[in-house]
């Protein structure tokens, strides 16, 4: 595969842009703000000459990588991708809608694979014409460091067509593993009680946010704590996948979405992207590390 369309260029969108362009490919990147897209090519430019100061990769390696990647506000440039990733809003009409347009533009071999959290492929794939070719490739927060990605079948998709995007994925030197369309798959529906029980606790004023996420960091062994975890994933798209796991699962109340979580999510405070989350972000306040 040579040319990789990326649409939908956030966090998740702008991460793995950057792993597919190291890895090689030409990649085209689409998102429906202007300044979005912009802001993802020089974010994953600084990333990549950061990596280079570090001697994690050659500067040779980060220039070339920087180079192959093309953004676009017109889908007809994506024509000639042979794989398109779509990262967009946790939305299943807005995605469906996304992929109704995308086949009228991509080659009938062209590859679609969605990034979602949450939400059933089988139910995404529906609305293509080739459901076939459609399957889950789900990347962690932050795709470059991360190295697991869930690889994902729909019912609809073609036999081996799962098998061939793991393959490739773990030749941009990630560790894939496959996974049934259930909801949350593997790490999404065991990380909803993590984040669930955590805000439980601090509801019922057993222990504040920050001693919780100590206790996990320090005596857990966790990297990062379940509130400074939600800040960093960012509170709009943890409370939408939580949201969604829940009714998937025909609201069973091990996976029931919490107040605390949702009134975050109603103001805008999403975490550290908007510099108040759990924790607050401003420029004096002591915020913690991922
Ligand atoms: P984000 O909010 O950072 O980025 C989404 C981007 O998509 C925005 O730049 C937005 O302008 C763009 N967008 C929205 N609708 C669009 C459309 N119709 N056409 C073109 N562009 C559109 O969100 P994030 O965190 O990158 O998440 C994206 C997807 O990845 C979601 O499905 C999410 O569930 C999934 N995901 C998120 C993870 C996380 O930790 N944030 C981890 C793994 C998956």
């Amino acid at each position: 595969m040579r040319t990789i369309g990326i649409i939908g260029c956030g966090a998740m969108g702008a991460g793995i842009a950057q792993v597919v362009a190291t890895a090689g490919h030409t990649v085209r990147l689409l998102d429906q703000h202007a300044s979005a897209l912009e802001k993802a090519v020089s974010g994953i430019q600084n990333s990549l000459r950061k990596l280079a100061d570090k001697g994690r990769l050659t500067s040779e390696v980060a220039e070339a990588a920087g180079s192959r990647l093309h953004a676009t506000a017109d889908m007809q440039d994506f024509a000639d991708c042979e794989l398109v990733i779509e990262a967009i809003v946790e939305d299943l009409g807005v995605k469906q809608q996304l992929f109704r347009k995308l086949e009228s533009v991509v080659s009938a071999d062209c590859v679609l694979a969605s990034n979602t959290s949450s939400l059933s492929l089988t139910s995404i794939a529906a609305a293509c014409e080739r459901p076939e070719r459609f399957v889950g490739i789900h990347f962690f927060n932050p795709a470059p460091i991360m190295q697991l990605v869930e690889v994902i079948p729909a019912l609809q998709t073609r036999a081996g067509l799962a098998e061939e995007m793991k393959a490739l994925v773990a030749s941009w030197n990630k560790l894939p593993v496959l996974t049934q369309d259930t909801p949350g798959f593997i790490v999404n529906r065991v990380a909803r009680p993590f984040y669930g029980e955590a805000i439980r606790i601090m509801e019922e004023g057993i222990a504040d946010i920050a001693t919780i996420d100590w206790a996990m960091t320090e005596l857990g062994g966790f990297r990062m704590g379940p509130f400074a975890l939600m800040d960093f994933i960012g509170h709009d798209v943890n409370y939408r996948v939580t949201e969604s796991v829940f009714a998937a699962f025909f609201y069973d109340p091990r996976f029931k979405p919490s107040f605390s979580q949702k009134r975050l999510f109603e103001a805008g405070y999403y975490g550290r992207k908007s510099g108040r989350g759990f924790y607050s972000y401003a420029a004096d306040a002591a915020a913690p590390e991922p």
